[in-house]
């Protein structure tokens, strides 16, 4: 496994690579790895010649300054872990290597960016779209691997590529969740022992709402996640949107739409989590 921190060594790697005929995956990660990664990683790893993980806190994303510099920072780890998994490249700038100016490039996926995760963190979307897009541009890559976790970033990562023309297949994998039920998330890591238990609130309600949802209407479906968190100690709702999976657009019942998500948002103490759920997914019985 190759450590690489500049662009034109990645460039060089990877036009090796090319021109052996080697199919390329990309798994953008902005580190403090868990195994939530390590799923899109073996994934990667076992459908393409050659894997590359970047691990950036990419700046453009971050409206809170905070949370930024709060972010985990974990390269050592990161990299004992992704060797392990057979990864060939990972790819590790720094900020002036990403960014060498200000990036002034505006994307526009509405309506999917208007909502939920667009609405209360606004720019987010852009700065994903940012970063994404160099690192499409800088690695090429045949296939590029996201968690459904982030299901909105999910949605427009297709939108960019669409939008952009890129000859990228994107691969959406599975939320990996503890055993007790909590998503998988980097941000996990800043959950004192206490809060941890009280996150757990947040997939038990989401799983509870998938049983309630059988005999009820998505309309109580919702009140009822929005009752249980408001009850629930140390955790604050911030948005629990029931969509259309495709639009990303709310839904009231559920016959509007073959494919329904409940994406929510909870503060837990002072971190920002989120999870979702699907109640509907075409060929799927849930
Ligand atoms: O999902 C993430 O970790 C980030 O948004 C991503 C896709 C690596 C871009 O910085």
């Amino acid at each position: 496994m190759k450590l690489i921190h500049a662009i034109k060594e990645l460039r060089e790697e990877l036009q090796r690579a090319e021109a052996a005929g080697k199919t390329v995956g990309l798994v953008p990660t902005m580190g403090a790895l868990h195994a939530g990664h390590a799923s899109l990683v073996a994934r990667s790893v076992k459908e393409n010649d050659v894997t590359v993980v970047s691990v950036f806190v990419n700046p453009t994303q971050f409206n809170d300054k905070e949370d930024l510099a709060k972010y985990p920072r974990t390269l050592e780890a990161d990299c004992a872990l992704l060797e392990k998994m057979g990864t060939t490249v990972v790819f590790a700038p720094s900020v002036e290597e990403i960014y060498p100016e200000p990036d002034t490039r505006v994307f526009s996926f509405a309506p999917l960016d208007t909502v939920m995760e667009g609405k209360y963190r606004p720019g987010h979307f852009n700065g994903v779209a940012q970063i994404v897009s160099k690192l499409f541009e800088m690695v090429c890559p045949d296939r590029a691997y996201f968690g459904e976790k982030d299901f909105q970033q999910l949605a427009i990562i297709r939108a960019l590529v669409k939008q952009q023309g890129y000859a990228i297949d994107i691969v959406g994998c599975p939320i990996v969740r503890e055993a007790d039920g909590l998503a998988l998330s980097s941000r996990n890591a800043r959950l004192s022992v206490e809060e941890r238990e009280r996150a757990l609130g947040i997939s038990r309600t989401l799983f509870a709402s998938r049983e309630f949802a059988k005999e009820h209407s998505l309309v109580d479906t919702k009140v009822f996640v929005e009752n249980a968190i408001a009850k629930a100690d140390g955790l604050r709702l911030e948005y629990f949107e029931v969509v259309d999976g495709n639009t990303l657009q709310p839904v009231a019942a559920w016959d509007d739409a073959d494919f329904i998500v409940g994406c929510i948002t909870v503060f837990c103490g002072e971190v920002r989590l989120i999870d979702n759920i699907k109640y509907k997914e075409p060929g799927k019985e849930l």
